[in-house]
């Protein structure tokens, strides 16, 4: 069978297949509502080279199957293998700021947070503890104990 000629006005419609309402502009993504189902939004990446989708993907590749940590973060559904097309379960914009926010969320803006029913949850985190403290002013530092060298694998 031939490959279908994939010209503009197809990509265009495959577009509006996927892409409704366009929520926010943000500094890195552009964000739409999930046209297919408005229950997940589209995050399409501004600039190459920043990977904030991909990072986005891979902390809750680590944290999904964690419940105390996991329902702090909007759950991400796929990410297109180019990192370009992120889709997300869609949050509601917060009433109110939140009293208290666990310690690992660096970004702390409340256009970063949104509701998924009653729970407060962060959207935006491609910005973690790790990148954060890496492009801080300062490293922060640690001790490393004397056993160091049998046993890497230690936590403080
Ligand atoms: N999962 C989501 N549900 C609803 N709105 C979202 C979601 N993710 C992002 N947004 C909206 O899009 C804006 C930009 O997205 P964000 O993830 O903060 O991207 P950036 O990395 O560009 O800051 C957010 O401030 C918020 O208004
Ligand atoms: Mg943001």
């Amino acid at each position: 069978m031939d490959d279908l000629n994939f010209t503009p006005d197809i990509y265009q419609a495959c577009s509006g297949v996927l892409l409704g309402k366009r929520i926010a502009v943000g500094a890195f993504r552009e964000v739409y509502v999930c046209a297919l189902d408005e229950m997940f939004v589209v995050k399409i990446e501004r600039y190459t080279g920043e990977f904030h989708n991909i990072r986005e993907w891979e902390v809750w590749q680590q944290v999904e199957h964690w419940s105390i940590m996991a329902k702090w973060f909007a759950p991400c559904k796929f990410i297109s293998p180019c990192g370009k097309v992120l889709i997300q379960y869609r949050t509601m914009p917060l009433k109110q700021v939140p009293r208290m926010l666990p310690i690992f969320f660096t970004d702390l803006k409340k256009e970063n947070f949104g509701k998924i029913g009653k729970q407060t949850v962060c959207h935006d985190y491609s910005l973690h503890l790790f990148v954060s403290n890496v492009t801080g002013r300062k490293v922060k530092m640690r001790k490393v104990r004397k056993d160091f060298q049998e046993d890497c694998n230690y936590t403080l």
